[in-house]
């Protein structure tokens, strides 16, 4: 394993790599690994030669204080199971001092409405944060390919986006939501829910896989008020928001057009832990 905190040395190793035709995969992460991050990282082992992975839990896409002091930080354990998988990986572990060049503040974007939308509008800051971390983040490791997750699907969309406004030369790849056995969407997050809550949060992809039936026979008023009514009957579960949204622009719909293509997305909080989820129907 190969561990780097400093941007330099990861430039130049790069440099490197890149001189002997070397292709490289990229996972950008901020940390407490599980399966769902373990898939993308599976995904880049095949398909480069190189794989790098990014662990940074970074300051400027939170836009709650408390949320980023309780964010889990399991850097040992997350280094213990990258090697089990693969001892070549590259770790980039900068710290934010030296990764924001002392500067530690978002940039600001425009994505064509992408960013307003559901996350955009409940997290205000979130997206410029992400874009800003992962701009970054590509500037240093300039991956052939980098690899996200479908359960933050608008991020995938913003990232899909930034690649194109900016012209990078790196293909994104998207990576199906991963799952545990009862359904809830894997998350780093889930580490924080008592007994309780992690049972309860199961409810949350029930929910979502009744919107999937419920859509081919439903308008989307009706299915709604379902989705609202069934989250306000549950004790442990606090609905933030549902929206049923075009795939392509993410504008939430009310009404079905015949050839689009639609997603369910949801966001609950347990307790104080926020829990986000989504659906192709
Ligand atoms: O999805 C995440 O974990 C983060 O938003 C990312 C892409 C690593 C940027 O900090």
């Amino acid at each position: 394993m190969k561990e780097f905190r400093n941007k330099t040395d990861l430039i130049s190793y790069i440099n490197n790599l890149k001189q002997n035709g070397q292709s490289v995969g990229f996972v950008p992460t901020m940390g407490a690994l599980h399966q769902g991050h373990l898939a993308l990282v599976k995904e880049s082992l095949k398909n480069n030669d190189q794989t790098v992975v990014s662990i940074f839990v970074n300051p400027t896409q939170f836009d709650n204080p408390e949320d980023l002091k309780k964010y889990p930080r399991t850097y040992q354990a997350d280094k213990s199971i990258l090697k089990t998988l693969d001892n070549n990986i590259i770790i980039y572990h900068p710290d934010a001092n030296n990764f924001y060049d002392g500067n530690i503040k978002s940039d600001h974007f425009n994505f064509d409405g992408l960013e307003l939308e559901m996350e955009g509008k409940h997290r205000p800051g979130h997206f410029d944060g992400v874009a800003t971390v992962v701009k970054k983040l590509f500037e240093t490791v300039r991956p052939d390919r980098a690899y996200f997750g479908e359960k933050d699907f608008q991020q995938l969309l913003i990232i899909k986006k930034l690649v194109k406004k900016e012209n990078l030369p790196i293909e994104i790849v998207a990576v199906p939501i991963q799952r545990e056995s009862d359904g809830l969407a894997m998350s780093s997050r889930n580490k924080r829910l008592n007994p309780l809550q992690r049972l309860s949060a199961s409810y949350i992809y029930h929910i979502l896989t009744q919107v999937r039936y419920l859509f081919e026979y439903y308008d989307i008023v009706s299915i709604k008020k379902f989705v609202y009514e069934a989250m306000a009957a549950h004790p442990e579960l606090k609905i933030e928001y549902f929206e049923i949204a075009d795939e392509k622009n993410l504008k939430p719909v009310t009404r079905k057009k015949s050839g689009n293509k639609y997603r369910a997305f949801i966001v609950v909080y347990a307790g104080d832990i926020r829990l986000i989820d989504n659906v192709a129907l």
